[in-house]
């Protein structure tokens, strides 16, 4: 589909790559753009970039309310990006308690599930559209400093492609994002080099242009990562599992 005259929802745009998608979406056309954020305020700086074409919606995908409230406004919406994510970088066994355990699945795997739960049928009504999906490497290979996180992109992963097997009937493309370490608030915590966020979003955007109904891997880092671990998952998991969690 594309970009240009697309109707956008990016959740999570006050983020480092939330603010690149809104960025790149309005370089490259996008007739509106509803850049959401948990806390609106937070999004003052980004919607003077481009008053007429930005939306501000107060959205936590964790509440079931916010959400059907979001797909009420936004009804228009023909491109639904799940950018939204949070990481404790916690251990599964190390961890004080599971909170932050059950926090990741409910922003990493069913805010995403219940957005587009919600954004589906509108999609459909405009021929289509796309959903972009957020994920991670560590969607295919555990990282114990992040292993709960770890998984709840493997459940995102799994769910991104039952979900464009379900949207497939109404011509819906479904994308799934890998990507590796990015220089955003949440990728500090993991190793230099980083990619950019531009990189990132720029080839997400160009997936969603070509029409590619696939997983995608973002960024010279992400595909030198997938090479590696394409070529030997074994050994790949294996140098993944010597990043351990903080001992408190
Ligand atoms: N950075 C990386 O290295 C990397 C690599 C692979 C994949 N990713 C994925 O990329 C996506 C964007 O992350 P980022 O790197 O841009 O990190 P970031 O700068 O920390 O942004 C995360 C965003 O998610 C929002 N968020 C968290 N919980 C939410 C909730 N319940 N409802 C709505 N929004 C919520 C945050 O909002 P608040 O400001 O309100 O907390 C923030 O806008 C995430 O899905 C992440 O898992 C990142």
């Amino acid at each position: 589909m594309k970009i240009a005259g697309s109707i956008a929802l990016v959740t999570g745009a006050n983020g480092g790559l939330g603010r690149a998608f809104v960025t790149e979406l309005l370089k490259r056309g996008a007739a509106k753009i509803y850049a959401s954020a948990r806390d609106g305020a937070s999004l003052t700086d980004l919607l003077l970039s481009a008053q007429d074409r930005l939306v501000p919606l107060v959205l936590d995908v964790t509440d079931p309310d916010q959400v059907a409230n979001a797909a009420r406004t936004a009804s228009d919406v023909t491109l639904l990006i799940n950018n939204a994510g949070y990481a404790a970088f916690q251990g599964a066994i190390s961890a004080p308690n599971m909170t932050s355990a059950r926090l990741e699945m409910e922003v990493n795997y069913f805010g995403p599930l219940a957005m587009t739960r919600a954004f589906g049928p509108m999609l459909a009504n405009s021929g289509g559209g796309a959903v972009l999906n957020l994920l991670s490497m560590l969607a295919l290979v555990s990282l114990p400093m992040a292993a709960t996180y770890s998984a709840s992109k493997a459940a995102f992963l799994s769910l991104t492609r039952s979900m464009r097997a379900e949207l497939a009937s109404q011509h819906t493309l479904v994308v799934g994002v890998m990507a590796v370490q990015t220089e955003t608030s949440m990728g500090i915590n993991l190793p230099t080099p980083r990619m950019t966020p531009l990189e990132v979003v720029s080839d997400a955007l160009d997936a969603v242009e070509a029409g590619t109904n696939e997983e995608i891997y973002a960024g010279s880092l992400t595909r030198g990562a997938f090479q590696a671990f394409s070529a030997d998952p074994k050994a790949f998991q294996a140098r993944m599992s010597t990043r351990l969690p903080q001992q408190a």
